[in-house]
């Protein structure tokens, strides 16, 4: 028998976090159809002589910028003296941009309090988890839990909003930038601290329920009022928190950012009348959740940045970047409410990477084509110059330090936006996506409590919840299947595949949902970790992952992880995989077929992933994370083939989708050539069948 509280603690994180989760209406004229995709770029006028504005703006223009994006760090500008507002410098820019044909995305500037308001309110600078005021000289130092910071940030929005929100010229606005604390991570401070509290009291009610859920009774933990309770803080602390004291705090930070999102495009919402809001999340990142904001946001943005020392896949990876990330990127904020773009895509060389290489030639080209081909609306730039003064001043921007000279980014972004503006020519509203494509349509389920739950306790250092994921992406995107990355709380029902990688905390309800779902057809494909838990992170009283083994047609008896530079061997249609991180050794029931077994320790023999009918539809659960991936990737592969989803077999990396307006492109993020297998009657737009590494092509299909 499972916990009594299982169905209880299932219906009050319904309540939480159901609630409210509803998309914003987007007016389609913000980003016609048909011109699918718009390019544009950083420009900080404050930060530039005036008298180059003019000719800043035309070249912009001349590089086939589309919109210029301003005013995110200018707030010392905007208001130099408490109270004292200037916007004469920013109407003047405004002005330029528009005379040069560009639209304007103006932001915020609540990353980046003026030294008048860090010196009057120390109280708004955050505090590390050594107790340290963090001073006044970088970004984002403020703490957004702050009442005090909340109502300055409030009033520069309003005057922002008064000034600009009725402006034709002004599109949409950018909130904040890349929220969060960078490296420092969260605040300790005072204010965050009882914000912390006012959330717990309001999930919990009485202080007896947070400590049965917090597990209190462990090394007796336990509270006896809500005042008593600080931030779990491993810097302060002997030995480890409590695991649901800071799962608590992760939701609550994240709960916390989505607050402060909402209230800032609450305030510029009530001036402005026509425009979009936005914020510029950062991929990949765990502590920010953009599912939060789906109610506050209309457009879902964010920054990424693929080449900075960072090895990726094959040879040439440094230089290409990843492409599962990329790629998954975009299916993540794309599912929100279909209007998304990277709001920063690197323009050349960066400056914060360990190294910094330059990007292979070409590949930010390809970049721009694999965001046409993921159906962005929109890519943004950071930057049009490279700065001559500040900490980023090695960073690439699309002109050279001279200010005028196109770089090579440069160049490959006008190539871009040229070829864009072709293809629109050839926009087919009517276009279907083809048939077998979307057959193979699939639903990937993650849910940020289940990365906080792990990271927070990983069971070995050789997990990476994230790397467990692309494992999983990359085999669905060399079968071309289009994925959407959805959170837990949306409607899967209709995907013919749903793929729940390490889905760790469960509640009845979403058990229930996938095996509805399984029973009406879909195949569902569940992974390694998932189960163990409930959503407080509590194992459960009965067998390991007991909630999903009937569902799975398994038992997990153990599992299992290996030390560094100690593999495990497991063997699945005549192949055999290593692995080292994590293997659940599954004991199948009768009529649960074996679809990979162990072939050593002593569990050889065993099985490591399975599959089984359920209704009309199927459930498979790989146990094993394999060094490379490519037994997941096998094991995908069966279950669309069994489906009847005629997966196709391109090599990983190289990314091919189709989008709205009837195009295929191609991006090839391999490190060799590759030439692409279209059917008669293919008409090349961009680039050519043969694609060399970091090259890219559009196509229609008669
Ligand atoms: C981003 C950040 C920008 C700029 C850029 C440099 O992460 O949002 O403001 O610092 O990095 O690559």
């Amino acid at each position: 028998m499972v916990r009594g509280s299982f169905g209880l603690c299932a219906v009050m994180i319904l309540a939480v976090g159901m609630s409210a989760q509803e998309p914003r209406v987007v007016n389609p004229d913000w980003f016609p159809k048909k011109d699918m995709m718009t390019i544009g770029v950083y420009y900080y006028p404050e930060a530039w002589p005036e008298s180059q504005w003019a000719r800043d703006m035309a070249n912009i223009r001349k590089l086939n910028m589309e919109f210029v994006h301003m005013g995110e760090f200018a707030w010392s500008f905007m208001e130099p003296e408490e109270g004292r507002y200037d916007f004469a410098w920013l109407d003047r820019a405004v002005d330029l941009a528009a005379k040069n044909g560009l639209k304007v995305v103006l932001c915020t500037p609540s990353a980046t309090p003026p030294i008048w308001l860090s010196r009057n309110h120390p109280e708004t600078l955050t505090v590390d988890s050594a107790g340290r005021r963090i001073d006044h000289g970088s970004r984002e130092h403020a703490d957004w839990s702050s009442p005090v910071y909340r109502e300055y940030v409030r009033k520069i929005d309003a005057e922002l909003a008064k000034r600009y929100g009725n402006d034709k010229r002004v599109w949409g606005w950018q909130i904040d930038n890349e929220l969060s604390h960078y490296g420092k991570r969260f605040s300790y401070s005072e204010a965050s601290t009882q914000k912390f509290r006012d959330w717990l009291k309001e999930k919990y009610g009485t202080v007896s329920r947070l400590n049965a859920d917090w597990g209190a009774a462990f090394w007796s933990q336990r509270y006896q009022s809500f005042d008593q309770i600080t931030i779990p803080n491993a810097d302060v602390l002997v030995a480890d928190p409590s695991p649901h004291a800071v799962l608590d705090f992760r939701r609550w930070f994240a709960h916390e950012a989505a607050n402060y999102l909402a209230d800032q495009a609450a305030v510029l919402r009530r001036y402005s009348k026509d425009q979009w809001i936005t914020t510029n999340f950062m991929a990949m990142h765990e502590d920010v959740d953009p599912s939060l904001s789906r109610n506050s946001l209309d457009v879902f943005s964010w920054t990424h940045y693929p080449v900075h020392g960072n090895a990726n896949e094959g040879p040439l990876g440094f230089r290409l970047g990843s492409a599962a990330t990329m790629s998954f990127m975009h299916d993540l904020m794309r599912s929100f409410n279909g209007i998304s773009g990277p709001m920063e895509l690197q323009p050349g060389q960066v400056n914060w990477g360990e190294v910094n290489p330059w990007p292979l030639p070409g590949a930010i080209h390809m970049w721009l084509l694999r965001a046409f081909g993921a159906g962005a609306r929109f890519v943004c730039t950071y930057r049009y110059r490279q700065p001559l003064f500040g900490s980023e001043l090695y960073h690439k921007g699309l002109a050279e330090t001279d200010g005028v000279t196109p770089s090579p980014g440069g160049r490959e972004y006008a190539q871009a936006m040229a070829e864009i503006a072709e293809l629109r020519k050839s926009y087919d509203p009517n276009a279907k996506a083809p048939a077998e494509y979307e057959g193979r349509r699939t639903a990937f389920l993650i849910d940020y409590s289940n990365r906080w739950d792990i990271s927070n306790h990983k069971q070995t250092k050789r997990w990476d919840t994230e790397e467990h994921w692309m494992k999983y992406y990359r085999g669905l995107k060399s079968m071309v299947a289009p994925v959407d990355v959805l959170t837990s709380d949306r409607d899967f029902s209709k995907y013919p595949f749903v793929v729940a990688p390490a889905y760790q905390l469960v509640d009845s309800e979403l058990v229930k949902r996938w095996t509805t779902y399984a029973e009406n057809g879909g195949h569902l494909i569940l992974t390694c970790r998932t189960g163990q838990k409930d959503r407080r992170g509590q194992l459960w009283e009965g067998l390991w992952a007991q909630p999903i083994l009937s569902l799975i047609g398994a038992r997990i008896p153990i599992y299992d992880d290996l030390p560094e530079g100690v593999y495990g061997q497991v063997s699945a249609g005549g192949k055999n995989y290593s692995w080292g991180s994590w293997a659940d050794i599954l004991e199948p029931k009768e009529g649960t077929q074996t679809l990979a077994k162990y072939t050593d320790q002593f569990y050889a023999g065993k099985a490591a992933a399975v599959t089984r009918k359920v209704g009309r539809g199927t459930v498979t659960y790989v146990g094993v994370d394999t060094l490379t991936g490519d037994l997941e990737a096998q094991i995908l592969r069966g279950v669309y083939e069994r489906a009847g989803a005629k997966p196709a077999a391109l090599p990983p990396n190289l990314l091919l989708d189709w989008r709205d307006g009837g195009f295929w492109v191609a991006t090839n993020f391999t490190s060799v050539n590759q030439s692409l297998t279209t059917g008669a009657g293919t008409q090349f737009l961009v680039g050519q069948r043969e694609l060399a590494p970091g090259g890219a092509a559009v196509w229609k299909q008669q």
